[in-house]
């Protein structure tokens, strides 16, 4: 695994930015694995730039999104659906029919996982990029999840819920439920890069670098990656 450290919010963004361009210039129809969090917004406001500058196109890209709440409608200004279009899609030239987030308002949840892992097995990540939540989660897979999860339903736990309820009016209108890709899908993209910024990060990156490969802390599945790249700032670097 490899760490970089960097100096602050803006340099993380733009070498996190900078490996998604360098591939996005020799594929162009490379499958980009995205996460939602406040942590990648700056790495999608550096890509934004290089596609108006004309360093990269997003038109032959495919992406896959790590996850989706569950009970939320995607024209809801709280689902990731949303978030994607806000933070992302809607200021490149990528074809939306070839964008995938979890529909978290299906009928049936079931078969909407299902659904979804079949087309990761058909849409391999060439880069997958990570946050971490407090409590060590990619994606929504909390701790203790099993490291050969493929998609599935989960309850939030109560870290999560606390940690999101700052992007809600309230805590309880946090949805309780998730669709998230599973650990094993995260872990079958060929390149990974976990973005992780402040200090309320700084321990779940400490566990994830340096307690060992323990379901406790799903991030450290991340070790046994053969091209993952943690890029950090100083505040979450801070314990290491
Ligand atoms: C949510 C998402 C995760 C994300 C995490 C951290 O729980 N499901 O994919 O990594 O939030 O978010 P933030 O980057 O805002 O700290």
């Amino acid at each position: 695994m490899k760490i970089i450290v960097a100096d602050n919010y803006n340099a993380l963004s733009q070498i996190g930015a900078d490996l998604v361009i360098g591939l996005l210039k020799t594929k162009k129809n490379a499958v980009l694995g995205l996460a939602t969090g406040t942590t990648p917004i700056g790495l999608y406001q550096k890509l934004i730039e290089a596609y108006k500058q004309g360093i990269v196109s997003f038109k032959q890209v495919k992406t896959v999104n790590l996850d989706e709440y569950v009970g939320i409608e995607k024209q809801n200004e709280q689902s990731y659906a949303y978030f994607m279009r806000k933070n992302l899609f809607d200021y490149v030239d990528i074809d939306l029919n070839n964008t995938h987030i979890p529909n978290g308002s299906a009928q049936n949840l079931q078969k909407e996982c299902i659904d979804y892992s079949l087309l990761l097995t058909k849409t391999r990540q060439d880069i997958q990029i990570l946050g971490l939540g407090s409590n060590g989660h990619i994606g929504f897979n909390e701790p203790f999840t099993a490291f050969d999860s493929k998609t599935h339903l989960v309850k939030l736990s109560q870290q999560t819920i606390n940690d999101n309820a700052r992007l809600f009016e309230s805590k309880n209108q946090v949805p309780t439920h998730a669709i998230t890709m599973g650990i094993s899908e995260i872990m079958a993209a060929k390149r990974i890069i976990l973005l992780a910024s402040g200090k309320n990060k700084a321990k779940a990156v400490y566990d994830a670098i340096n307690g060992g490969v323990n379901a406790k802390c799903p991030a450290s599945v991340l070790s046994l990656h053969s091209n993952c790249t943690f890029i950090l700032d100083r505040e979450s670097a801070s314990m290491l």
